[in-house]
């Protein structure tokens, strides 16, 4: 059976393209997904791509994942550096999880240098664009090997 990762996307992610380009570029969230489909299946990997502004709801499909997937890339937006609840269920579901961030956030305003996702994750990928959403597949991939 492939294996199926599940790739989240936090607040306003659904806004790439428009949204702030000079920090975040052009790329649409749905451009991301056509390429993590093609990246992942070059690994023989199916991905479940979703994005939803509500904390609540990241969890959810955190504690679902753990049944119905075998790694998880997360982009949490804002919820990075503020959300002790997702960093929990990052903990309790005893997945690799890598962390992506368009942006370099250890660049940037101090409150974006500190990320509750990255004490629990695999590694952290940040500051290179869409192209790290693919970046974090392979090495995911080269984990689950
Ligand atoms: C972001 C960085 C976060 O600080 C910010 O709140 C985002 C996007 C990134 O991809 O660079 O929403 O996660």
């Amino acid at each position: 059976m492939a294996k199926s990762i599940l790739i989240l996307n936090g607040p306003n992610l659904n806004l790439l393209g428009s949204r702030q380009p000079e920090v975040y570029g052009t790329t649409t969230l749905d451009d991301i997904h056509q390429s993590c489909k093609k990246r992942a299946a070059e690994y023989g990997m199916e991905v479940d791509f979703r994005q939803s502004n509500t904390e609540g709801e990241l969890v959810d499909w955190l504690h679902e994942a753990k049944d119905s997937h075998q790694g998880v890339i997360i982009n949490a937006g804002a919820y990075t550096h503020t959300s002790i609840a997702l960093m929990d269920a990052i903990a309790s579901i005893e997945l690799p999880v890598i962390e992506v961030h368009l942006s370099n956030i250890h660049a940037r305003e101090e409150f974006r240098q500190n990320s509750y996702i990255a004490r629990v994750a695999l590694g952290q990928i940040c500051g290179f664009g869409a192209i790290g959403y693919e970046m974090a597949i392979e090495a995911l991939a080269s984990h689950l090997q």
